[in-house]
């Protein structure tokens, strides 16, 4: 089943970031975008995950297009469907690292899984104030969040960029488990290449295009 669909998009800033960019992802499809720093890989990742209108070209969820969706529509996809882990975590500051997972588990009628929160090492760091988390345990918190609302589409934004290599590795088949497990996809922006050659399908943004590596 096709979960995302991108077509002809361009955007443009100060200068054109892309152009004609196309994209689908179906279901257990993991995506790897990689590019030099300033490329627009960030911004590929916000217009496809709705949070910004493309100049030109339209995104498709779940086979309606987004730009023709109702507010009441588009604001259900996002709570139930979409989950983001980007660069800023967006955790609450003034809450636990449990009240955070709490939190999403409520939104999302989902219960808190032990064993997710064993696979990222978290389990001991539950009751701390996010503030006092680490960069890492921070990252790792808040892909359990994502994870416990049980999205169908994950866009990552270097989710691994605080993290050991062998925990980063470790991060990247939870995920691959979770797609598998839960029909899901991934759609991943790194500047790890032996962590993007892990996906399915690897793109480069470069000189405004979308290149096919594998
Ligand atoms: N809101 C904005 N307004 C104007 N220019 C922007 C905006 N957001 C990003 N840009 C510019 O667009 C370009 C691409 O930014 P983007 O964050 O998408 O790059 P990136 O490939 O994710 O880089 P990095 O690897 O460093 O995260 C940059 O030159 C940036 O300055
Ligand atoms: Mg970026």
């Amino acid at each position: 089943m096709n979960l995302l669909t991108a077509k002809n998009i361009s955007h443009t800033y100060d200068y054109e970031l892309f152009h004609d960019i196309s994209l689908e992802l179906n279901e257990r499809d993991s995506v790897a975008i990689i590019g030099i720093s300033g490329s627009g890989k960030s911004t590929l990742l916000h217009i496809l995950s709705t949070l910004l209108h493309s100049n030109s070209g339209s995104v498709w969820l779940f086979g309606e297009e987004v730009a023709k969706m109702s507010k009441q529509k588009l604001a259900q996809i996002k709570r139930d469907e979409l989950g983001l882990v980007f660069q800023s975590h967006y955790l609450f500051k003034g809450f636990s690292a449990y009240e955070n997972l709490e939190v999403a588990a409520l939104l999302a009628n989902e219960e808190i899984d032990p064993l997710l929160l064993e696979r990222l090492k978290i389990t001991q760091n539950m009751p701390q104030k996010v503030t006092e988390l680490s960069g890492g345990q921070q990252q790792r918190v808040s892909i359990a969040r994502v994870l416990t609302k049980k999205p169908r589409i994950i866009f990552a934004d270097e989710p691994t960029g605080n993290l050991d290599k062998t925990t980063a590795k470790e991060v990247m088949d939870l995920f691959f488990e979770y797609c598998e497990k839960e029909n899901a996809s991934l759609i991943l922006v790194t500047h790890d290449e032996k962590l993007a050659f892990m996906c399915k399908n690897v793109y480069k943004l470069e000189n405004k295009e979308l290149l096919r590596l594998q």
